[in-house]
């Protein structure tokens, strides 16, 4: 999986969406064939019409849903040799005694769950053929404290599942790995800050390189873990966070030094 591949088949989950569609994007670059997974099927379908990827629809809150995605895609497109699982349902920040159950349960259902049922249902084929590699993408917010507080500790599991079939499927050819966005500009970020949900300048505060991460950023590490070129690395965790998990103690004296002027 190294260089330019010729129509390989990978699988994106949550491939409308902002990193998910740059991954696409990225994977077509390389010449994959990919399949664009998604609930949202009108946006999926845009992603499909502007990169020549193919969209089916997928509900990572339903296993029969899932284990249908992947048969679909294997019986017309091919066998899938990558898979990037990056749906995820998302929070907004808030007190743990504010939590909403339902919401919880929702994330939990989809994030954990759901993942863990996507590795399984696309996963099986690859160890049968005994090739296969797949990226799971976790979130800052599974390494550290943070007000998301059902949505952080589903991406803290997230970690613990990938190296559990990191391991138990290394030696059947399957690499697995996690990529860890920090926060990333993507158009349902860019209205969160629109809405004044979130602040980019108290984000960017807190990166050591003074600028957010692009989708784009994240989607080459997402290839790169994919790619032959990282055959010897499995159970690894890749942040890619302008620096956002180095700065951690430094607001204990006083930040950030912001000298990009000089
Ligand atoms: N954007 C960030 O700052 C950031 C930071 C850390 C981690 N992440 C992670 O990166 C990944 C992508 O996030 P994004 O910012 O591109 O978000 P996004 O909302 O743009 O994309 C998420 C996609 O997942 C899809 N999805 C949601 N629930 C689904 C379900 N039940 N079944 C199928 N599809 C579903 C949505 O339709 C959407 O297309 C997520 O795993 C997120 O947790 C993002």
């Amino acid at each position: 999986m190294g260089g330019k591949q010729l129509d390989r088949v990978a699988a994106v989950t949550g491939g409308a969406g902002g990193i998910g569609a740059a991954t696409v994007v990225r994977l077509r670059a390389a010449g994959w064939q990919v399949a664009i997974l998604d609930r949202d099927m009108d946006l999926a379908r845009k992603i499909a019409s502007e990169t020549g990827g193919i969209a089916r629809e997928i509900d990572l809150g339903d296993g029969d849903s899932i284990r249908a995605a992947a048969d679909w895609v294997e019986a017309e497109m091919g066998p899938v040799e990558a898979l990037a699982c990056v749906a995820a349902h998302l929070e907004n920040p808030h007190n743990p005694q504010d939590q909403d159950e339902d919401e919880w349960d929702a994330i939990v259902r989809v994030n954990l769950t759901g993942t863990f049922k996507t590795l399984n249902a696309f996963g099986n084929p690859m160890r049968a053929r005994r090739r296969g590699s797949i990226v799971t993408v976790g979130s800052i917010t599974s390494l550290n404290s943070s007000p998301l507080m059902g949505y952080g500790p589903t991406k803290a599991g997230i970690i613990n599942m990938t190296r559990n079939f990191a391991v138990a499927w290394g030696r059947e050819g399957v690499r697995c790995n996690t990529v860890h966005p920090g926060p990333t500009r993507t158009p349902a970020v860019e209205a969160s800050y629109a809405r004044g949900e979130r602040s980019p300048d108290a984000m960017i505060r807190q990166t050591a390189l003074g600028r957010l991460v692009m989708p784009e950023q994240v989607a080459n590490a997402i290839h790169f873990l994919l790619s032959d070129e990282a055959a010897a690395i499995t159970g690894i965790e890749l942040p890619v966070d302008s620096g956002t998990l180095a700065t951690g103690l430094w607001l204990l004296y006083g930040g950030v030094p912001d000298n990009s002027a000089g």
